[in-house]
């Protein structure tokens, strides 16, 4: 079976999206595991319902804590449990914006209205005050601003005309648990779909000067320069020559530089086929859970290799 992201789940009260989400978990073929449920409060409930269900838990009070102190022992717990994704869902805190960086693009949470509409408390409130005839659910990429980040999926709500904050509430409940089960399993699932690696790839190189993109022998490449004379700094290998990787290829400064770092990273790097000799590695792509800086270091530095000298300070400036 294909590897399962590894998610950590934090809460900080009742846990009944924690709970959804734990039991879509068990469906077989699920392309998500749940390896961390922690708290803010030691007596979450949902705390001992993980814990019957033999996730493993983590609580600390924050209480008397400094947000970025707090932040930090969390952060630890879920490095500890190596997850590869956090889901928030009903936790209460804001975070700090160094704890959100760490986690770009692999936070999501979930907001009982439909965003950009009531960020923040009393949703179910506000809106049977505003006179709306729908609410509903939103969920999202955390970013430092607050329920603010992009928004990957909502279910509509319809309001009742005797509907009370409590009873809307019950019901959009019962949209989320299905709203929020959905979204994770597709976040976590197009980061093994080759055609959404090689999109992101292809968004990276293009970000480098004077590069464009050309297919080279069925793979998709990257080439800087002009379309005439162009060198490849990059290929990605979807499958290819039966390697059963999707990678990235880039090249090193040679074979010694390439061998010290698949010993040292067997689980990363490889040797491709044919391209390996003239010192290219194989950098994968198909572990569920790349790390897109890293590749973006690796397509600067690539570049670098073959870039023309009067285009090299371009780059400088972009960092390592
Ligand atoms: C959920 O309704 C969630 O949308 C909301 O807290 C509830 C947690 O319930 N989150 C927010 O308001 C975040 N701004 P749960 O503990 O039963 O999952």
């Amino acid at each position: 079976m294909a590897k399962r992201a590894r998610v950590a789940i934090l809460i900080s009260g009742r846990g009944s999206n924690m709970a959804a989400l734990l039991y879509a978990a068990k469906r077989q073929g699920c392309p998500y595991k749940v390896v961390l449920v922690a708290s803010n409060d030691p007596d979450a409930r949902g705390l001992a319902v993980a814990a019957a269900e033999n996730i493993p838990t983590f609580s600390h009070s924050h209480k008397g804590m400094e947000r970025e102190e707090f932040d930090a022992l969390i952060h630890d717990a879920l490095r500890e449990a190596d997850a590869d994704y956090v889901v928030l869902a009903g936790y209460m805190r804001i975070l700090s914006s160094g704890f959100v960086e760490k986690w770009e693009g692999r936070m999501l949470n979930i907001h009982p209205s439909l965003l950009p509409k009531y960020k923040g408390l009393d949703t179910y409130q506000r809106a049977i005050d505003a006179g709306d005839t729908v609410s509903g659910c939103s969920v999202h990429l955390v970013t430092p601003t607050l329920d603010d980040g992009p928004v990957l999926g909502q279910t509509e709500v319809a309001i009742l005309a005797d509907d009370t904050p409590e009873k809307l509430a019950t019901r959009i409940r019962i949209a989320e648990h299905q709203l929020y089960v959905r979204v994770l399993e597709d976040l976590v699932s197009r980061e093994l779909d080759p055609d959404w690696l090689v999109g992101k790839v292809n968004q990276l190189a293009l970000e480098l000067p004077q590069t464009h993109a050309k297919t080279s022998h069925g793979s998709p490449g990257w080439r800087v320069g002009t379309e005439k004379s162009g060198k490849f700094f990059a290929y990605v290998s979807v499958h290819h020559h039966g390697e059963d990787a999707v990678a990235l290829l880039v090249k090193t400064s040679g074979t010694d530089e390439q061998a010290a770092l698949i010993e040292a990273e067997p689980d990363i790097y490889y040797r491709p086929a044919y391209y390996g000799a003239s010192g290219w590695i194989a950098v994968r792509l198909d572990t569920g859970a790349v790390d897109w800086d890293h590749i973006a270091s690796w397509l600067r530095k690539s570049w670098s290799f073959v870039a023309p000298k009067k285009l090299q300070p371009l780059v400088e400036f972009l960092g390592d």
